[in-house]
């Protein structure tokens, strides 16, 4: 069946406007790149994943991550943990913050997060998945989320036994990221088991991994019948693989749009994170954006080398001149509400 990338859905009460998700992605899902993917046409976006314990402790950095902009609904906010009390506390600030959906991640493959009994290991132990499923739902008015793996080991199928248990335990939709935790990203994402959970539970499902065009959402789409398609690192630096995605647009964009595109996420995340931070965090866009054949390689380079974002943006400036109106019209279009982002942290954890 073909299915509208363009046409809305609904988890619960909560409308997604349209059929792309803009996945989690830990070190890149800052508030920038979350209002850029609202921009460019995701239907729902998502905070990284968020320690619930550092929400418990009140950990200033931890708290960063609870700030959203008014631009950015329907958003979700992604706790990690393994204490069901914890994580319904948590869960309960995320959705003070203004979340619309609070989303689980049962599928971090990294040893740091398993090794606390959260992320992927909760795929192996059912039975704490599904009290912290409980525990969160019971503890929200929002509707909670749960994103897995497949499960630990390779040709696991723990997820399809865990899914039905996570629904009934109050899982209003389910993202399934069809590797092995072992896996991490290597091989591929095998959509034949999202296919087998649309199957098993009557809630919209989500399907991540290795959609990065319009093609291969649509042929995802109707072989598994999943809600929605999950994009991540195919809109790292590249928020026009959303627009082709959903709107069909495969136009590629011109060095002034790049350039203009870029150095607003340059302003944006230093706001969010102040210039220190900011500035080491933002050399992996550097490459993402001017790649793709955008800018010559030795542009790219020279930029990573650059000690200030000022530096950067006055570059960047002088190789596409015609990027300052596009800019001017990208500024004059956001909203007034986030001075109260300041020190925003960046997670060192690894993903899901
Ligand atoms: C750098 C990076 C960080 C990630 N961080 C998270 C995370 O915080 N939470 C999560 O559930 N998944 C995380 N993921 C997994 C993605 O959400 C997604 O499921 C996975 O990358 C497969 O989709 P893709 O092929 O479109 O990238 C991360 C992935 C990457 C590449």
């Amino acid at each position: 069946m073909q299915v509208n990338l363009r046409e809305s859905w609904w988890i619960r009460d909560v409308e997604i406007p349209t059929r792309a998700v803009l996945a989690p992605m830990a070190g890149v899902s800052v508030q920038a790149f979350r209002r850029q993917g609202r921009r460019y046409g995701a239907g729902l976006v998502c905070s990284e994943m968020v320690s619930c314990a550092g929400i418990e402790h009140r950990n200033e950095k931890t708290l960063g991550y609870l700030r959203v902009a008014s631009d950015e609904h329907p958003l979700a906010i992604q706790i990690f943990g393994s204490e069901p009390r914890a994580m319904a506390e948590a869960a309960r600030m995320v959705e003070a913050a203004g979340a619309d959906l609070v989303d689980m991640n049962f599928g971090c493959p990294v040893r740091k997060i398993t090794k606390t009994g959260a992320g992927a290991h909760l795929l192996e132990h059912p039975d704490l998945a599904c009290r912290i499923t409980e525990a969160v739902a019971a503890a929200v008015g929002v509707p909670v989320s749960v994103k897995m793996r497949r499960g630990v080991d390779d040709g696991s199928r723990a997820c399809l036994e865990l899914a039905p248990r996570l629904v009934a335990a109050g899982a209003a939709t389910l993202t399934l990221h069809p590797r092995s935790a072992r896996q991490m990203y290597t091989g591929y994402a095998d959509h034949t088991l999202t296919a087998e959970l649309v199957e098993l539970v009557d809630v919209p499902v989500i399907a991540s991994g290795d959609v990065t065009s319009r093609a291969r959402a649509e042929s995802v789409l109707a072989a598994t019948g999943a809600a929605a398609v999950m994009v991540g690192r195919g809109a790292q630096g590249n928020p026009w693989a959303i627009r082709e995605i959903v709107y069909g647009d495969g136009a590629q964009p011109s060095r002034e749009e790049v350039a203009a595109e870029l150095i607003h996420f340059v302003r944006e995340t230093v706001r969010e994170l102040g210039e220190r931070r900011a500035s080491g965090f933002l050399k992996k866009f550097y490459a993402w954006y001017l790649g793709h054949g955008r800018f010559p390689k030795p542009f790219k380079n020279e930029l990573v080398q650059l000690s200030s974002t000022e530096e950067v943006v006055t570059r960047l400036l002088a190789a596409a001149p015609g990027a300052a109106d596009l800019l001017e019209a990208l500024e004059s279009d956001v909203p007034d509400d986030e001075l109260l982002l300041e020190g925003m942290p960046i997670s060192a954890y690894g993903g899901g």
